[in-house]
């Protein structure tokens, strides 16, 4: 029994990664965050537990203003617009949080300038100087986001101050090679600039004790893992400041044009979410933040680890009065038929189109999700499982179950439950069976293991499903009605116990299952029951639970993907790039550019972009890490002639050592393709 499940807790804070307010919602969202959390919360209340859900907007950060800025409007505008489709996507799946703020809201603005604050007067916090880049046409210091340049690591020309988006790799600005300001296009300078930053260091032995002692046995073995690298790797003192002008305004006097990093802001939204939650239902917020009876599971994407499970809990620790979360299951990435989901490409399922697409399937696509969820790995979403998964499992299984048991309760018995006689040994072990239930499936979900939960929940399903066909009711009511009595009302309780153990997993089904059986829903404890449905008590006429998804409607979602991958390519075919600034004879003839033979390809294990070549130069091997996965595959360039730079610095790639870099071109399809010679030449040809 791990350390957890020891304790008992008085009432349950769960919290949902804030998503931010500059875009909308899709599947990789609610597979990776809204869904698991949500059948969370809806099971504590199910259990009969004091239980607060967190949702809210995340409404600050550079991308708010980059956006804004882009559409020429406020980003209060960008903000309004996102936040209130993003609620309503989540109202009509069902997440049902206790409330859902939003950080520009006036009451976050005070909580987070108050945590500020405090700090700040326990010197808690660190007053620094560094030197930052500055726009001086704009008169503005730049955010990492707002300076481009070409990668030091594969020399893709647009990357950003903080990540290169073509290998993938975290940058700093002062990392990229001829930095522009994305505002004015010039050089930006370095200016000087005073930041507050948060010690993280002085925090090592607290986090050692209660991450890497203390929770070794009940975290996800991807965030233990993550976490132990962070805190092993030695931290170090994080800003909490920015100079931006959106955001919550830094508290102190002279400090005009600096706002609160959006990270540290962001989930104290949590907080003051728990605040506004508290003015409208009159429940004190802070027994829920403060007790330690209070269990507080942060519910995030891998993506948001970091903040969670090192900064926040510091920051926590260092303001003194709360508590730190018990569990922090993050969910690793939801792909999209292979590939990343992308906004900025389009490359997702958007809420808000599903359900105008498939209106009133809510239910199937939560089930797909938590069936397909990225629990331990990467997982990918397809159209054709998604299909299978209704078609086989929720209609062919669940769907079916249901509705056999109901038409022929109305058939036989006109829709009155009927008695049981005798119970017969396989009655009995399905009774016996379906009390094990609710323990098996409570036992998965305290352990954050949702998929294995579903699954127990539709072996219910199968129970019920075998029993009756094993049991051939409509074959034997002539000659035996008593017996056809007993099968029937056993396969309605197993309804009665599917209708509650559903609700957290498909809510929309489950009323409407209760609906059918005419019942009040009930709590999960009830479910092992095995009489809920009382002789003689009758029951609602049967509705479809689920409908067949056909082929054509998945072709429609396949091809709408494919446009978009055509509407990509076309987008990326532009216009030739100005002349960069002239070099002189001595500058070009310090590069060595040579001829060398791909002699071994293979990819770089979790890129998706970079292969590790090996080349023949004429003076030996050496390898080289290259952004070209996308464009060939490792097999096909093996013999191929290339043009490289042999005397560039090496560099560490993905933890290998790379030497020199491949020319390449890019094509009218936005692919990079080899700089090739057109004859064979021997390797170690020079380029003159
Ligand atoms: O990664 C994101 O989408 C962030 N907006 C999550 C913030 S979670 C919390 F800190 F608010
Ligand atoms: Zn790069």
């Amino acid at each position: 029994m791990t350390e957890e499940k020891k304790k008992t807790f008085e009432r349950y804070t769960v919290t949902s990664a804030l998503p931010y307010a500059n875009g909308p919602i899709h599947i990789g969202h609610l597979a990776g965050v809204y869904v698991p959390a949500d059948i969370y919360a809806r099971y504590l209340r199910s259990k009969e537990r004091d239980v607060v859900f967190i949702g809210g907007s995340d409404e600050h950060g550079v991308p708010i203003t980059i956006k804004a800025r882009q559409e020429n409007i406020s980003p209060q505008d960008v903000v309004d617009k996102y936040h209130y489709m993003i609620k309503d996507s989540f109202k009509k799946f069902g997440i049902s949080f206790d409330v859902y703020s939003r950080t520009s809201d006036p009451i976050h603005h005070k909580t987070a300038s108050l945590f500020f604050k405090k700090l700040h007067e326990e010197g808690k916090l660190e007053e620094k100087e560094s030197e930052q880049f500055y726009d001086e046409a704009n008169n503005q210091f730049l955010a990492d986001r707002y300076i481009t340049g070409t990668c030091p690591h594969c020399s893709y020309e647009k990357a950003y101050g903080d990540q290169c988006e073509n290998c993938g790799t975290s940058l700093s600005a002062t990392d990229l090679i001829n930095p522009r300001s994305v505002l004015s296009g010039n050089k930006p300078v370095m200016k000087k600039t005073r930041h507050w930053y948060l010690p993280l260091q002085d925090y090592e032995p607290m986090l050692r004790q209660w991450i890497l002692e203390g929770h070794k046995a009940d975290w996800k073995t991807n965030v233990y893992g993550q976490c132990k690298s962070w805190i092993d790797q030695g931290l170090q003192a994080r800003a909490v400041t920015r100079d931006l002008d959106w955001g919550v305004k830094v508290p102190l006097e002279g400090t005009e044009g600096k706002v609160l990093y959006v990270w540290f802001d962001a989930p104290i939204g949590y907080i003051s979410a728990t605040r506004e939650w508290s003015e409208k239902t009159g429940k004190d917020w802070k027994p829920y933040w403060k007790e330690n009876d209070s269990k507080l599971v942060h519910f995030i994407g891998k993506d948001n680890i970091v903040f969670h499970c090192i900064i926040f809990p510091s920051m926590l620790y260092a303001e003194g009065s709360y508590i730190l979360p018990e569990n922090v299951p993050a969910n690793e990435f939801l792909n999209l038929e292979g590939d990343k989901i992308s906004t900025s490409r389009n490359w997702a399922v958007w809420l808000h189109e599903y359900l105008e697409e498939f209106p009133g399937q809510q239910d199937v696509l939560r089930y797909v999700l938590c069936a397909a969820a990225p629990e331990t790995k990467d997982n990918d979403f397809t159209w054709k499982d998604f299909q299978t998964r209704n078609n086989s499992e929720l209609l062919a299984i669940y769907g079916n179950f249901v509705n056999r048991t109901l038409v022929l309760t109305h058939k036989y018995f006109d829709g009155k439950v009927p008695g049981t006689g005798d119970l017969q040994a396989i009655d009995k072990e399905v009774l016996e069976q379906m009390a094990k239930y609710p323990q098996i499936i409570s036992n998965s979900l305290e352990n954050y293991r949702f998929r294995e939960a579903l699954n127990e929940l539709m072996n219910l399903a199968r129970l019920g499903n075998k029993y009756l066909t094993d049991c051939e009711p409509w074959k034997i009511f002539k000659q035996d009605p008593e017996r056809v009595k007993t099968i029937l009302n056993i396969n309605l309780q197993v309804c009665a116990s599917l209708a509650i153990l559903s609700e957290p997993f498909l809510p929309f089904t489950s009323e409407k299952l209760f609906r059918m059986l005419d019942l009040e829903p009930l709590k999960w404890d009830a479910s092992a029951k095995g009489d809920l449905l009382k002789e003689g008590h009758n029951i609602n006429a049967p509705e479809f639970l689920f409908s067949k998804i056909e082929d054509e409607a998945i072709q429609n979602q396949i091809d709408k993907l494919i446009n978009t991958r055509k509407n990509n390519k076309a987008d990326s075919q532009k216009e030739p790039e100005a002349f960069k600034d002239d070099i002189s004879y001595d500058d070009f003839i310090k590069m060595d550019l040579r001829i060398a033979t791909i002699v071994q390809a293979e990819k770089v294990s979790k890129t998706r972009k970079l292969l590790k070549l090996t080349l023949d130069t004429g003076l030996g091997t050496r390898t080289v890490v290259s952004g070209i996965a996308e464009f060939y595959n490792p097999e096909d360039i093996i013999g191929q002639q290339v043009v490289l730079l042999v005397n560039l610095k090496p560099k560490t790639i993905k933890g290998i050592e790379s030497h020199g870099m491949i020319l390449m071109a890019e094509n009218n399809d936005g692919e990079f393709v080899f700089v090739q010679p057109d004859k064979i030449v021997n390797n170690g040809g020079v380029i003159a």
